[in-house]
C-alpha cells in the first residue's frame, strides 16, 4: 500500500502528461508507428501536404516567424554600365510548420526527415534588388524537425541592381544592398528574423569567398527597417555587402608605366634644346602614350568620368605642353642665330637683373651650358664662353657672314654676336623657367589626384 502510492501517482501523472501532449498536438500529429519498419508512409504525411497552399499556422492572429541566414560565396561581377552586381549566395530560410508535429519516440527515434520542397509550404522571400528572376534549381529538399520547424536552403545567383560610383576608381570601394522581402505577406503574416548574427554571416562570407578575384569583401552590415506600401506594412531585412576592388592589376598596368613616360618626359628637359632631338623625342613619348592610352582602354570602365581619366588626361596635356615649349624654345634659339631682332631695351635690363651675380653677359652661357649639359652644335664659336668671347672679334670667326664691306664688318659681328649670346641667354632663361613651372604644375596635379584618391 505504502509503496503502491507513489506508483500509482507517477501512473496517474504520467497519464496526465500524456493526455496533455495529445490534447496539444492531437489534431496535427503525425501517426508515425511503422515508420522504423516499413518507412515513411505517405499517408501519414497526406494532410500536411494538402494543406501546403495555406500559411502553416493554427491561429491566424499569430504570423509565421521566417529566420534568414546567408552566406555570400563569390562575388562573380561588378558591371558599372549596367549598375549590377552578380553573386552568389546560400539563403537559408527556418520557421514553423504547425501541422507538423510527431513523437519521435514512436518514430523508432527519427527526429528528423527531409521532405520535397514542392509538397511544402514555402516562404516568398526574394530580394528587392534583384534584377533577373531567381533561378533557383527545382526539386530541393527541406529539413523537418519533429518539433515541426522546417530548414530550407537553396542557392542563389543575385544580378541585384547597385548603385556603382567609380569616381575613386581603381581605388573603389562599393556598397551594395539586399533586401529580403516577403512578396504578398505582410507583417500580420510574416515576421522576419535572422537565423544567426550579422557579423558571424560576414565572417563566414569571408572565410567562404576564397577565390582570389578582382573583389574583396569587406563586410556585411544590416540596416532592418519595415516598409509600408499603402496601407500594408511588410517586413523586411536589409544588408548591405560592402566591397573594395583588388587594384595590383590597374597599378602595375596604367598607373606605373603612365608615370614612367611622364617622369622620362620630364627627364628629357635635359636634353639641349639646341640639338634639335629634344622635340622628336617628346612627339615619340607622346606618340607612345597615346599607343598605350589605346591598348589599356579596355581596362577602364565604360561609363562615368573616374579620377584615373583626370589622371591620364594631365599625364596627356603635361606632354603636349611640354611639346609646344620645346618648339618655343627652339623657334626662339632658331631666331636669336639666324636674325636676332634687336633686344629691348626691358629684356636687357631684366638680363642683367638675372644675371647679376655674374659680372658681364657673355658668361651667361656658362650657366646655360653647365645646366644643358652639352654645347650648342649650330653655333660655331660658342664651346667655352671665354673662347666665345675672345673669338668674337676674329674676322675669321664671322661666319654668320659680311659679304659687302670688310670694314664696317668686325663691329657689326660683335653687335650681331651680342645680340645672339643674349638671345641664346634668353631662351635658356624661358627655358628653364618653363620647365620649373611644368614641374610645379606636374607636382600640384598629381599631388592632388593622390590626395583624392586618398579620401
Ligand atoms: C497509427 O496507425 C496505426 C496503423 O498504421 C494504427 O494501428 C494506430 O492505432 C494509429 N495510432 C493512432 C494514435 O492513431
Ligand atoms: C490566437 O492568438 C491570439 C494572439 O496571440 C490570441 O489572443 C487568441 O486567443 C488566439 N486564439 C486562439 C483560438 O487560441
Ligand atoms: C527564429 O529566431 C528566434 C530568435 O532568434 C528564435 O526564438 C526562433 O526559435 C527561431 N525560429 C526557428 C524556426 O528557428
Ligand atoms: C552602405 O550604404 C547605406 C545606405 O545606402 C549606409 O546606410 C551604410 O552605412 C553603408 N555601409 C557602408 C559599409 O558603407
Ligand atoms: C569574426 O572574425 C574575426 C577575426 O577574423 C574575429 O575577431 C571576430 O570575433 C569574429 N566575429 C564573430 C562574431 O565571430
Amino acid at each position: 500500500m505504502e509503496r503502491g502510492l507513489p506508483h500509482g501517482e507517477g501512473f496517474l501523472l504520467c497519464l496526465l502528461l500524456h493526455l496533455l501532449l495529445q490534447g496539444r498536438g492531437n489534431t496535427f500529429a503525425i501517426n508515425c508507428s511503422g515508420f522504423e519498419q516499413r518507412g515513411v508512409d505517405p499517408a501519414a504525411f497526406q494532410a500536411v501536404f494538402d494543406r501546403k497552399a495555406f500559411l502553416p499556422v493554427t491561429n491566424y492572429s499569430n504570423p509565421v516567424r521566417v529566420n534568414i541566414s546567408f552566406t555570400l560565396s563569390a562575388i562573380l561581377e561588378v558591371n558599372v554600365q549596367l549598375q549590377v552586381m552578380t553573386s552568389f549566395l546560400w539563403l537559408t530560410m527556418r520557421w514553423y510548420n504547425q501541422f507538423i508535429r510527431w513523437n519521435p519516440e514512436e518514430c523508432g527515434g527519427i527526429m528528423k526527415l527531409s521532405i520535397a520542397t514542392e509538397n511544402l509550404w514555402l516562404p516568398d522571400i526574394f530580394i528587392k534588388e534583384l534584377i533577373t528572376v531567381d533561378q533557383a534549381p527545382t526539386g530541393l529538399m527541406a529539413y523537418v524537425s519533429s518539433e515541426g520547424s522546417v530548414q530550407y536552403n537553396k542557392p542563389m545567383k543575385v544580378v541585384s541592381i547597385c548603385s556603382l560610383d567609380i569616381f575613386y576608381f581603381p581605388f573603389d570601394e562599393q556598397n551594395c544592398t539586399f533586401t529580403f522581402n516577403s512578396f504578398i505577406y505582410t507583417v500580420e503574416n510574416m515576421v522576419l528574423g535572422m537565423q544567426m548574427k550579422v557579423q558571424d554571416i560576414s565572417n563566414i562570407s569571408r572565410t567562404l569567398i576564397q577565390s582570389k578575384g578582382q573583389w574583396l569583401l569587406l563586410g556585411i552590415y544590416q540596416s532592418t527597417k519595415k516598409t509600408i506600401v499603402g496601407t500594408n506594412q511588410y517586413d523586411q531585412l536589409v544588408f548591405h555587402v560592402a566591397v573594395r576592388r583588388r587594384p595590383k592589376l590597374y597599378i602595375i598596368n596604367l598607373l606605373v608605366p603612365s608615370s614612367f613616360l611622364v617622369a622620362i618626359d620630364a627627364l628629357s628637359f635635359y636634353l639641349p634644346a639646341e640639338s634639335g632631338i629634344r622635340a622628336p623625342f617628346k612627339m615619340t613619348l607622346l606618340l607612345g602614350y597615346n599607343v598605350f592610352l589605346l591598348m589599356m582602354n579596355d581596362l577602364l570602365p565604360d561609363t562615368g568620368t573616374p579620377l584615373i581619366n583626370v589622371y591620364f588626361t594631365i599625364c596627356l596635356s603635361l606632354m603636349v605642353l611640354s611639346l609646344l615649349e620645346t618648339i618655343f624654345i627652339t623657334y626662339m634659339l632658331n631666331l636669336a642665330t639666324t636674325k636676332p631682332p634687336p633686344i629691348p631695351p626691358w629684356l636687357h635690363s631684366l638680363l642683367l637683373h638675372c644675371t647679376s651675380p655674374m659680372k658681364c653677359c657673355p658668361t651667361a652661357p656658362q650657366k646655360g651650358n653647365k645646366d644643358l649639359g652639352l654645347t650648342p652644335a649650330h653655333l660655331p664659336g660658342l664651346k667655352e664662353p671665354v673662347e666665345f668671347v675672345q673669338k668674337v672679334p676674329g674676322p675669321q670667326e664671322g661666319t654668320i657672314g659680311c659679304p659687302v664691306s670688310a670694314r664696317i664688318c668686325p663691329e657689326d659681328v660683335a653687335q650681331k654676336q651680342h645680340f645672339v649670346s643674349l638671345w641664346i641667354q634668353f631662351s635658356r632663361m624661358m627655358d628653364t623657367l618653363l620647365f620649373r613651372l611644368y614641374l610645379l604644375f606636374m607636382a600640384t596635379s598629381i599631388i592632388t589626384v593622390i590626395v583624392l584618391w586618398n579620401t
